[in-house]
């Protein structure tokens, strides 16, 4: 492989807090190996258009600390596409770009993974999304960010439940897993989380209700993860309002507030080492892999096994939040 000169860096899915600090530290490691840096912009879509920036280092000073991403974000239907990916390809040699780091989730890395079965062009990815569901890394970038925010609005939620001796079901993000609402319900105390990955039987809500109010509870909570196979937290409360009619429920929907904010210390941290880790990848020829932390080391995991395997849900934590709820 020849030396690499010229690396693209591009975020792609949706976005999460922490993804500019991973922009950065792609940038300034890259330059300090006298590396050339294009910024793509709104990810397979922008590399199509060749929507190209020139990253210096002044271009990403003061970011560390900002949510969203200054490369913006997409989704785009185009890159998957047999001409599509084509396009983009000529648009990358055509500018010189050598390789690629892709700052995403799994549906980013399957488009990676398809683009390096086709062509020549290393891709590496860095987690960043707020599911944390990435096989290969213990931590997502954006998830540690989201979890509290989570958790401060469920502690105002509780302030209110308890005035009024009420019963909310709190949604939070997670489309296909639970891993927000399983960590946010431990750290809230809640006493019931709903998750995907596990089974929700509605008709057994209430007796597990009952049991902690023999114990004189004021308020229950319970996170339901958007995407319980019982549905979100408005389709449970209709589910059980029959049941529930002794109680006085109420329904909130997180929604994108937990995609947006200050990163935390964790996810600016983490962002460092993983865009630090991509360059270095790349500059030892690695292609058509993730950068993780695993064990707090950093990982290469394929892009085949992060998109093939799942990441399991930590069961023996729901079972000892139910514990701990009672
Ligand atoms: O992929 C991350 C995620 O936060 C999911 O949990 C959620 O379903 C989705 O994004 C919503 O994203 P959007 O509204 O941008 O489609």
């Amino acid at each position: 492989m020849p030396k690499i000169k010229c690396i693209g860096v591009l975020t792609s899915g949706g976005d999460a807090p922490g993804m500019n600090a991973a922009i950065r530290a792609v940038t300034r490691t890259a330059l300090y190996n006298n590396i050339k840096v294009i910024g793509i912009k709104r990810g397979y879509q922008g590399m199509i258009n060749a929507n190209y920036k020139q990253l210096r280092s002044h271009n990403v000073s003061h970011i560390i600390q900002t949510g969203g991403t200054i490369l913006k974000t997409a989704r785009c239907q185009k890159f998957r596409t047999v001409e599509g990916r084509k396009t983009a390809y000529n648009q990358l040699k055509k500018h010189g770009i050598d390789a690629v780091v892709v700052i995403g989730g799994d549906g980013s890395f399957k488009g990676a993974r398809k683009f390096s079965e086709e062509y020549n062009i290393p891709f590496v990815g860095i987690p960043g999304t707020i599911d944390n569901d990435l096989f290969g890394s213990d931590y997502t970038i954006g998830f540690d960010t989201a979890l509290n925010t989570i958790v401060e609005a469920v502690d105002k939620i509780r302030d209110t439940a308890s005035a009024h001796n009420r019963l909310f079901f709190i949604e939070v993000m997670g489309r296909d897993v639970g891993f927000l609402a399983l960590r946010s319900g431990i750290a809230c105390g809640a006493e019931g989380i709903l998750i995907p990955e596990v089974k929700t039987h509605t008709k057994n809500l209430k007796a597990f209700l009952e049991e902690g109010n023999k114990r004189k509870k004021s308020s229950n909570i319970f996170i339901v993860a958007e995407g319980d196979d019982a549905g979100g937290a408005f389709e449970i409360a209709e589910k059980v309002k029959d049941d529930f009619k002794d109680y006085d429920v109420r329904v909130t929907v997180l929604g994108h507030i937990q995609r947006g904010g200050s990163p935390t210390a964790f996810d600016r941290v983490m962002a460092s080492r993983l865009g630090y880790a991509a360059v270095e990848a790349i500059m030892d020829d690695q292609k058509s892999i993730m950068v993780g932390i695993v064990n707090n080391k950093i990982a290469h995991t394929p892009f085949n096994q992060t998109i093939k395997y799942q990441k399991d849900i930590n069961r023996s934590l729901l079972k000892m939040s139910f514990v701990l709820a009672m």
